[in-house]
């Protein structure tokens, strides 16, 4: 666990990390794959790496990315789709190759999901795996959309939301009733294959949760507390997160 004293510190430090694992990457010819997240938490994250990249002309293109979960179902033109979400905050502003951008799709018939998620597990392990994977963290304590209940070997799938994480993205759609009850997530089993994670979190609103996540006993219930069991995780927290701890 590191502790910052403000968010903008923490998320500066997740930037520089992702910049120099691209950097390096591109030292030896190599592609950079990143596990991306949405969400408030990372977007000051995503205005650093677009900093960088105008002003110390960090190149992403031979950065690959994998975004964690999607709404369904979900037009990607709708305004609380992530495939905009991620446009807006990130890729409309660097020079990332499209064909590299890879979002679970939100427009699939539920019949094709099953296939669609199988082969975005494939896609990930034949790009050589998830170099890093930045997560935040719900209130429920899911780390993507993998809920309360979700398996530690779990891979990507349609899942149910909670009915506290449709709470808390009600604002975004203008009122509960509006939020899709479903959504596409990695599984808690593929972010674990990533060899490295960092889970952010700021403010004190997501204090009681990292406490659970950090210091909580392991359980299903609590999914972020998975994490315990690897150690390649970096909690990067802002000091009224960490609080409680
Ligand atoms: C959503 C996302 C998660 C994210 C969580 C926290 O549910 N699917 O990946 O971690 O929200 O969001 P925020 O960063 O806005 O607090």
């Amino acid at each position: 666990v590191t502790v910052f004293p403000t968010p903008a510190a923490g998320a500066i430090a997740v930037a520089q990390r992702i910049a120099k694992l691209i950097r390096d990457k591109q030292a030896k010819g190599e592609k950079a794959v990143l596990g991306l997240a949405t969400g408030v938490t990372p977007v000051a994250v995503y205005d650093e790496l677009i900093r960088l990249h105008k002003d110390e002309s960090l190149s992403f293109k031979n950065v690959i990315t994998f975004n964690l979960d999607e709404y369904y179902p979900m037009q990607p033109s709708s305004a609380q789709s992530y495939v905009r979400f991620m446009n807006q905050h990130l890729f409309n502003h660097v020079d990332i190759e499209k064909a590299n951008i890879h979002i679970p799709d939100g427009t699939l018939a539920e019949s094709d999901i099953a296939a669609f998620c199988l082969n975005y597990e494939k896609k990930i392990e034949e790009l050589g795996g998830l170099d890093l994977q930045i997560l935040g963290i719900g209130r429920t304590g899911h780390i993507g959309f993998n809920e309360p209940g979700s398996a530690p070997n779990s891979g990507t799938r349609l899942v149910t939301l909670d009915d506290l994480t449709r709470t808390d993205a009600a604002r975004d759609f203008g009122g509960k009733e509006a939020v899709p009850t479903k959504a596409i997530t990695m599984g808690v089993g593929t972010i674990f294959k990533a060899r490295e994670i960092i889970l952010m979190a700021w403010s004190k609103k997501k204090a009681p949760i990292i406490k659970k996540a950090v210091e909580g006993e392991l359980s299903g219930e609590v999914p972020a507390t998975y994490l315990q069991l690897s150690d390649n995780v970096e909690f990067i927290l802002d000091d009224p997160a960490a609080s409680e701890l």
